[in-house]
């Protein structure tokens, strides 16, 4: 069983990979939504969550665990490897290395939380690629809320994750494929993948967006043991929110499979390794 964690819906977009990768794999994945959003909170409170989620999921006798949330693997992941040495735990962090190989340009946007854009291991990344390109920073406030909300059916939630989009990229820069134009555009929060379309149609298509999920999925298969044949399981997903259990169903009926059901957990944030 793999245990699967976001703040919210966006980690859906990492499963979604996963579940193609490794198809026979029993998955958990717990939404906190009660404690979300984690990209505007600072990193004692993710921190905490990240360990209260990691401690109920290895309860649960998981045999890996994916941290689905940039945020949460910039503030956290440390940690949770400290915490449990023998558990293969893999993170996602903004592609910004795929983005140099992909850009003609040179160019490179990046959206991403706050948080994120401001942590230590980001910092890490960027320097690390220093003179390969150039990358435009955005912290994009408010955009994982509302594509939350769409999801939700909140009225207006789509031409809010609309107006998102267009204020974000807009002060970005111009986006193209001539000289100086942005010709990249990396998904550094696991949320995004599902503006997609909204960005598409705002950037044109022939913009190139970076996503992170197939990479997780390849490295989560390579860090399990080979998996025995015939392990398939009756009931191979469990979805799972620390909030409304019915936004997390609708987005998993949309994006995952249909007829999907969702239900409500609590998990505190007292729940650490020693508690
Ligand atoms: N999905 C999360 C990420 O990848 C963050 C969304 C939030 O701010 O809670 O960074």
């Amino acid at each position: 069983m793999i245990g699967v964690f976001d703040s919210g819906i966006g980690g859906l977009s990492i499963l979604r990979a996963l579940r193609a990768e490794l198809p026979d794999e029993n998955f958990i994945y717990i939404a906190d939504s009660g404690h979300a959003p984690y990209g505007e909170r600072d990193d004692a409170h993710v921190m905490v969550r990240a360990r209260a989620l990691t401690a109920h999921l290895v309860g649960q006798g998981i045999d890996a665990l994916v941290v689905a949330c940039n945020t949460a693997t910039a503030a956290a992941i440390h940690r949770l490897r400290a915490d449990y040495p023998q558990l293969p735990i893999i993170g996602v962090e903004p592609a910004l290395k795929p983005a140099v190989a992909l850009s003609r340009t040179g160019r490179i946007g990046v959206m991403a939380t706050r948080s994120t854009l401001n942590s230590v291991k980001f910092q890490q990344l960027l320097a690390s690629l220093e003179g390969q390109a150039k990358f435009v920073l955005r912290a994009c406030d408010g955009l994982a809320a509302a594509i939350e909300k769409s999801v939700a059916n909140t009225a207006g939630g789509a031409a809010e994750i609309a107006a998102s989009c267009a204020l974000h990229t807009g002060a970005m820069g111009r986006f193209g494929n001539g000289p100086g134009d942005i010709d990249t555009l990396v998904l550094g929060c696991t949320h995004y993948p599902f503006a997609t379309e909204v960005l598409r149609d705002l950037l044109g298509r022939q913009l190139r967006l970076v996503d992170t999920g197939e990479p997780v999925a390849r490295q989560t298969r390579a860090r399990l043991p080979a998996r025995p044949a015939g392990r398939l399981s009756q009931a191979p997903l469990t979805l799972l929110s620390t909030g409304h259990p019915e936004v997390l169903q609708a987005a998993a009926r949309r994006w995952i499979a249909p007829g999907i059901t969702a239900q409500a957990l609590d998990i505190p944030s007292a729940l650490l390794p020693g508690h």
